[in-house]
C-alpha cells in the first residue's frame, strides 16, 4: 500500500481558483508513484455549492492538458478531521480556516499554497511580506488574468508535489 496524503485547495467561491489549483495536482500527482495524492478543494462561502469550475478556468486548465471534473462546496470543519494539507489561496481565505480551527492539529494543516513555490517558501504568512503568498482572485476578469493564476498556481503545485 502506498501513503496517502489527502490535500485539499481553499478559496472563496471554490469556482476559480482552487478547481484550478486540484485540477494541477490531480493530474499531476502521478508524477509521484510512491504515494497516493488524494485532491479535494472548497470555498469558504457557500455562494457557488453545486455549480461546476468557472468556465475561464476550466478552460485554461484543459488549454494545458489537464482533465478534472469539478462540483463547487463549501469548506467544512471536517476537513480537519478528513484531510492531512488545507491550503488556502489568500490571506483572507486563510483567517476564515484557521477562525474555524479547533486544535493545533488543526491549525498545522493549513498553509498558503504559494508557500510551496521553492522562490516564496522564505516568506512567514504572518509577516507584512505576506501578501505575496497571495493567489489573486481572478473572478470578473479576462482569460489573461487565470492564465497568470495558472502560471503561479502551477509552479507552487510543483514545489509541493516535490516537498510530500
Ligand atoms: P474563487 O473566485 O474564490 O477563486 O472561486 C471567486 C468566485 C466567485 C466570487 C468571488 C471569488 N463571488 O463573489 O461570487
Amino acid at each position: 500500500m502506498k501513503p496517502v496524503i489527502k490535500v485539499e485547495m481553499v478559496c472563496l467561491g471554490n469556482i476559480c481558483r482552487s478547481p484550478m489549483a486540484a485540477a494541477i495536482l490531480f493530474n499531476k500527482a502521478k508524477a509521484r508513484n510512491d504515494i497516493e495524492i488524494v485532491v479535494s478543494s472548497s470555498g469558504t462561502s457557500s455562494w457557488h455549492t453545486g455549480e461546476g469550475a468557472h468556465h475561464l478556468s476550466q478552460k485554461t486548465w484543459e488549454a494545458a492538458g489537464f482533465r478534472y471534473h469539478h462540483t463547487a462546496r463549501q469548506f467544512s470543519i471536517s476537513s480537519f478531521d478528513d484531510v492531512d494539507l488545507i491550503l488556502a489561496m489568500d490571506l483572507t481565505n486563510r483567517a476564515n480556516i484557521l477562525n474555524a480551527a479547533r486544535t493545533d492539529s488543526d491549525r498545522a494543516k493549513v498553509k498558503m499554497l504559494r508557500s510551496f513555490d521553492p522562490t516564496l517558501a522564505h516568506i512567514d504568512p504572518t509577516s507584512p511580506e505576506a501578501e505575496a503568498l497571495v493567489v489573486p482572485d481572478p473572478w470578473g476578469n479576462e482569460i489573461e488574468t487565470y492564465q497568470e493564476v495558472f502560471v503561479m498556481v502551477e509552479k507552487a503545485v510543483d514545489g509541493l508535489i516535490t516537498s510530500l
